[in-house]
């Protein structure tokens, strides 16, 4: 599988999952957990979660879905930025620890900006990754600007990732923010990648398919996994939706279909602020 290089200069499969919604519901919870193992077992091995998905619901429910192969996974979760300050991202983080069931984070994001200085969110995350609590720390949800005043602030420069809303649908991100981070050579972690299923019902992408014989999420997925320098995290509760991702993710487009794919889904003509769902 294409793999991306983080700053640290270790790689990681540019397909990973999210887990937003998973988690909460029972009579889901056999269905999910067979999906983040057959994940693992693909060779998919980050895992994107947060304390906010299901109040903690969905980091146990990835911690049950890890248990004895840890070290297959690169775990990723996000702090509220309401606890982002110097005691209580310890605290959050430590919580987030124990409902994972494990000792370290591959990486602990920020997960929006709030009213926390980045100065006290960027020290307890240093002190995190000092005391081998993370191994390595970004954001979330930050736009040009913000992403220059974290990096301007002590410790910002090690950034891993910044997480943001991209896909065909929303390439606001390619005028600005998108240049900036490959500047400073930051993976964007595209969140949303099928925009929750709806891109999937464009009569844009199912005409696109009707012609090529691509599915809408192969041509989804395939348009963001064509960059070099983008992972995708679909989210998913049925093992069957998983395989076809997995599919997708195991046969690159053509570079005549993603150029088709461009045309169809222009970018913005000017720069916008950066969306969030
Ligand atoms: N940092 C942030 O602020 C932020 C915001 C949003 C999301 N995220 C992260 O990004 C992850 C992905 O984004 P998302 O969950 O918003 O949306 P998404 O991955 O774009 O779409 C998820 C939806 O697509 C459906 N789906 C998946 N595979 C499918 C397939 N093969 N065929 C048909 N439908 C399919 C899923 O339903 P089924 O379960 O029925 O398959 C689900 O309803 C999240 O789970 C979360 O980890 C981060």
């Amino acid at each position: 599988m294409k793999t991306v290089c983080l700053p640290s200069g270790e790689t990681v499969p540019a397909l990973g999952i999210g887990t937003w919604y998973l988690g909460e519901f029972a009579k889901h919870r056999a269905d999910e957990i067979a999906c983040i193992r057959l994940a693992l077992d693909s060779g998919v091995r980050l895992i994107d979660t947060a304390e906010m998905y299901g109040e903690g619901a969905a980091e146990k429910l990835v911690g049950e879905a890890i248990a004895g192969r840890r070290e297959e996974a690169f775990l990723v979760s996000k702090v509220y930025p309401y606890n982002a300050s110097r005691q209580d991202a310890i605290a959050a983080c430590e919580r987030s620890l124990k409902r994972l069931g494990t000792d370290h984070l591959d990486l602990y994001l920020l997960h929006w900006r709030g009213g926390v200085p980045f100065e006290e969110t960027l020290e307890a995350f240093t002190r995190l990754k000092a005391t081998g609590k993370i191994r390595h720390f970004g954001v979330s949800n930050l736009d040009t600007d913000d992403m220059e005043e974290w990096y301007a602030s002590a410790g910002g420069q090690a950034c891993a990732t910044n997480q943001v809303l991209y896909n065909l649908g929303r390439r606001g991100i390619e005028l600005n923010l998108l240049p900036w981070l490959r500047q400073h050579k930051t993976p964007v972690m595209a969140y949303s990648p099928i925009e929750q299923a709806r891109l999937l019902h464009t009569q844009t992408l199912r005409d696109f398919a009707r012609d090529t014989g691509i599915s809408p999420l192969h041509a989804a997925l395939g348009w963001l996994l064509a960059q070099d320098d983008v992972i995708a995290i679909p989210r998913t509760g049925r093992p069957e939706h998983l395989r076809e991702i997995l599919q997708a993710a195991q046969s690159p487009l053509s570079a005549e279909h993603v150029a088709e794919l461009d045309r169809l889904f222009p970018r913005p003509k000017r720069p916008i602020p950066l969306e969030m769902l």
